[in-house]
């Protein structure tokens, strides 16, 4: 199974900012071989017919770069780095779990998830009528459940807030999209693996599965809207129960309201917590920079305000502005990059729309199917950069060089 282990340690991710750039590795074009310079062979005879000189420094520094260059770019060694944050692969975020597949929202379908490979699981988060935490996009229970079968509406509809827990428990979480009730070849751990979990028992889940298999699987809950205090309140208590306190655990945290985003990262200052927070909304130009719009609030919030209590932007793939200046602007401010969603269920097209997205420099990729985000990843990643393959040959050469010169020094 491929576990979070395999990839490099996350915790350089929320570094300070100048230490996130350096650490950010990009892509460099070096001349083909076709290029290899004919200088060496020439010059091996001398005109005296002895063993040659060697040349002037400069030159035989600029040379020996050339040559060193030139090699590298037959000899990669390592594996694509990416114009992530921190230059490591982007995260595959499991929006909802495997909703793709499975029921939404459920604990089956955040098992499929992990499975499958992603690094993250992504839950919405509100509270019932009696304040517990659930899991649930909507702010009713008509679209995923079964409610409609089992009750009778209340203050004419079936929302979430109307609801005790107790009662919520009894329904069934049902298949939307291009979801089913089950997935070939997966059988979930879980006794009743498609009923609504609260918000405890998915950190329970995932702190479980993270202590038995030794893996760094991370959380990301979202406080749905409205995200008011008690509700930002609860989902911070339960991180801390449940042990999600840190930011080098690929958790996060995450809200359209840009205030409770704000109220989110006092909520864990005050218990010494670091998850980072991600602002959601639409990536947006403004000005000579960019900021996200707070579709709650209807305000425009400059990335250089977000950097100041915030780990992250989560933004919407349709976004107008949503391009590779926008992730450069965001990263230069220490800013992750997290877009949402990617929905596309065939595998051609969607290994389209990943590579364009990827190569912006995304740093997460919220997906309903895990499975052909991990693969793009994998894609990305098998593409080879040749410059660190020469960097071995570029301090060999410059030895020779500093040998050569330190002869001349002493002949002189
Ligand atoms: O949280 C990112 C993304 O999930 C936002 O969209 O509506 O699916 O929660 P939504
Ligand atoms: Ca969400």
């Amino acid at each position: 199974m491929w576990t979070r282990a395999a990839k490099p340690a996350h915790s350089g991710r929320h570094a300070a900012p100048a230490d996130r750039r350096a650490g950010a590795g990009a892509a460099v074009m070096l001349p083909s071989k076709d290029c290899h310079p004919s200088w060496l062979t020439q010059r091996q005879a001398s005109p005296e017919g002895g063993r040659a000189m060697p040349e002037r420094t400069p030159t035989m520094l600029a040379k020996l770069i050339a040559v060193a260059v030139a090699a590298a770019s037959t000899t990669p060694l390592f594996a694509a780095s990416f114009a992530t944050l921190d230059g490591t692969a982007p995260l595959v975020i499991a929006h909802r779990g495997a909703s793709g597949y499975l029921p939404e929202h459920t604990l089956g379908a955040y098992e499929l998830a992990i499975q499958l490979g992603a690094d993250i699981v992504e839950p919405d988060v509100l509270l019932t009528a009696d304040g517990e935490a659930i899991m649930m996009h909507d702010t009713t229970l008509t679209r995923t459940t079964d409610i409609e079968a089992r009750f009778a509406p209340r203050n004419g509809g079936y929302a979430v807030a109307d609801f005790t827990l107790a009662e919520i428990k009894t329904l069934t979480v049902d298949p939307t999209g291009t979801a089913a009730t089950s997935y070939p070849g997966f059988t979930p751990s879980m006794a009743d693996p498609y009923k609504v979990p609260t918000f405890a028992e998915f950190l329970a889940y995932v702190r479980d599965y993270n202590n038995t298999n030794r893996t760094r699987i991370g959380v990301y809950p979202e406080s749905k809207i409205p995200a008011t205090t008690s509700q930002n309140t609860k989902i911070v208590d339960l991180m801390q129960a449940y042990g999600f306190t840190a930011a080098d655990q690929n958790s996060y945290l995450q809200t359209f309201d840009h205030l409770a985003a704000r109220q989110l990262a006092d909520l864990q200052a005050a218990r010494g917590m670091t998850v980072p927070v991600a602002a959601l909304g639409a990536a947006v130009a403004m000005g000579s920079g960019f900021g996200v719009f707070d579709f709650v609030n209807g305000t425009l919030s400059p990335l250089a305000d977000l950097a100041t209590f915030a780990g992250g932007v989560g933004v919407a793939l349709a976004s107008s502005d949503l391009n590779a200046d926008f992730v450069s602007a965001a990263h230069a401010v220490g800013l992750e990059v997290h877009g949402w969603t990617f929905n596309i269920a065939d595998p051609i097209a969607a290994a389209d729309q990943y590579g364009s997205f990827i190569g912006m420099g995304l740093d997460g990729l919220f997906t309903n199917y895990t499975d052909l985000a991990v693969a793009a990843v994998a894609r990305a990643a098998s593409t080879p950069v040749p410059l660190p393959a020469g960097l071995p040959l570029l301090l060999g050469g410059l030895g020779v060089m500093a040998t050569l010169t330190a002869r001349r020094t002493r002949r002189a």
